[in-house]
């Protein structure tokens, strides 16, 4: 890690411009824009076509053209960027990330940490193996900068439901995910930011998992991505004393669903409504008697244009993400989330899938 020279921008390049990539650059841009502390120089997409067509879109009115490469190994070579946000399929994070590592890059990386499990520990020991490369990556867990939470832990931390003993985390998407997209399994696309929040917000390890899962509607439609389950249920014991669940859907067909609960020994905390304004967030805290902590509406980013629901629901924290990856960079500092969160999230959720029980397995009635 050294520090930027003569305040010089930090140099991004965006790794994997689809669905996802397209925004982390359009925010670094914003990043950028707000204070100078950064540059987006280049985009890679190993679709060649996808690599020109986004750096042609995100070098309108700026000042420079952006670059499209068509592999993290030509990027580097190019000698065009200190550090890049990676979010190629799911498949390709551990190569893209070991080449961009190898080549000296700081990397903000989406979750998962990697595929499978087996991939997130090599990709894991390959970044401790060497001391300066185990600062190299930054996981992208979104939930961590995500305001609503963050006020939720806030008022965990500072004792204000009491002593924590349960957690209800769900995130429902209303439809699979879209054609040719690669998933490693639903508990490992979804489930991971469950998981993750569970050890953040609960700062405890679990100790046992059981669950059940389904293929309930959208893995019966011809066609659709296939998944392992399109519905699951996981609990958690935390420890003794604490228990999590983790609900995790692609057939909420209302509407995306995102809803965190921390139950306390004097009340209880809950993020997120569903309603009819998406674009609303609402933080409520009770004591006991139904005696109101806190009750606040978040505001989440209105794009003003059809935009992917997670970012609809995310979008500040997206960019609040990249900005704290930026200013990490920037000042040669060591990040809040990294590989080794990713790495037990992914310990988890693949724990979880083992232990997924279909009707078949269940007890009779
Ligand atoms: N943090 C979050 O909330 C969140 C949300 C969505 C996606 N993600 C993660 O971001 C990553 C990308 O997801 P996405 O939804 O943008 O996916 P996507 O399918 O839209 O794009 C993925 C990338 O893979 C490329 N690609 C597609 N087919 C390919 C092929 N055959 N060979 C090589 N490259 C190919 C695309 O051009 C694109 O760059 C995934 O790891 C996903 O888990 C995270």
């Amino acid at each position: 890690m050294t520090a930027r020279a003569n305040d010089e921008p930090i140099r991004l390049a965006a790794v994997g411009v689809g669905r996802i990539g397209k925004f982390h650059a359009r925010h670094v841009q914003e990043v950028a824009a707000a204070d100078e502390t950064c540059l987006l120089t280049a985009v890679v997409d190993r679709h060649a076509d996808t690599a020109k067509r986004v750096a042609a879109e995100l070098s309108a009115g700026q000042a420079h053209e952006i670059l499209a490469f068509d592999s993290p190994e030509a990027l580097a070579a190019a000698g065009v960027a200190e550090a890049a946000v990676v979010a190629s399929r799911t498949a390709d994070h551990r190569r893209d990330t070991q080449a961009l590592v190898e080549s000296g890059l700081r990397v903000l990386l989406e979750k998962p940490l990697a595929d499978t499990l087996k991939e997130a520990k090599e990709l894991g020991a390959w970044l401790e193996a060497e001391p300066g490369r185990n600062q190299s990556v930054m996981l992208a867990f979104q939930r961590r900068y995500d305001e609503p939470l963050l006020r939720a832990k806030a008022l965990l931390d500072a004792g204000r439901i009491g002593t924590l003993f349960k957690i209800v985390s769900i995130l429902e998407d209303p439809e699979p995910p879209p054609p040719g997209y690669q998933s490693s399994g639903l508990l490992t696309d979804m489930g991971v930011h469950n998981a993750d929040e569970v050890l953040w917000l609960s700062g405890r390890s679990p100790t046992a998992v059981l669950g059940m899962g389904g293929g309930l509607y959208n893995q019966k439609i011809d066609g659709v991505v296939v998944e392992d389950f399109d519905d699951a249920f996981v609990q958690l014991w935390l420890g003794e004393d604490v228990v999590a669940q983790i609900q995790v859907s692609r057939n909420h067909v209302a509407g995306y669903r995102n809803e965190t609960t921390l139950y306390g020994t004097e009340g209880l905390i809950h993020v997120g409504h569903f309603d009819d304004d998406p674009l609303k967030v609402w933080l409520e805290a009770y004591g006991k008697e139904h005696v109101v902590i806190e009750k606040q509406a978040f505001p989440t980013r209105n794009y003003e244009r059809p935009v992917p629901v997670f970012i609809r629901r995310f979008g500040p924290a997206y960019k609040a993400e990249v900005a704290a990856f930026v200013a990490c960079c920037a000042a040669a500092k060591p990040f809040a989330v990294t590989h080794q969160d990713g790495l037990r999230a992914m310990a988890v959720v693949a724990a979880a899938a083992a232990a997924l029980r279909t009707v078949g397995q269940a007890q009779p009635l």
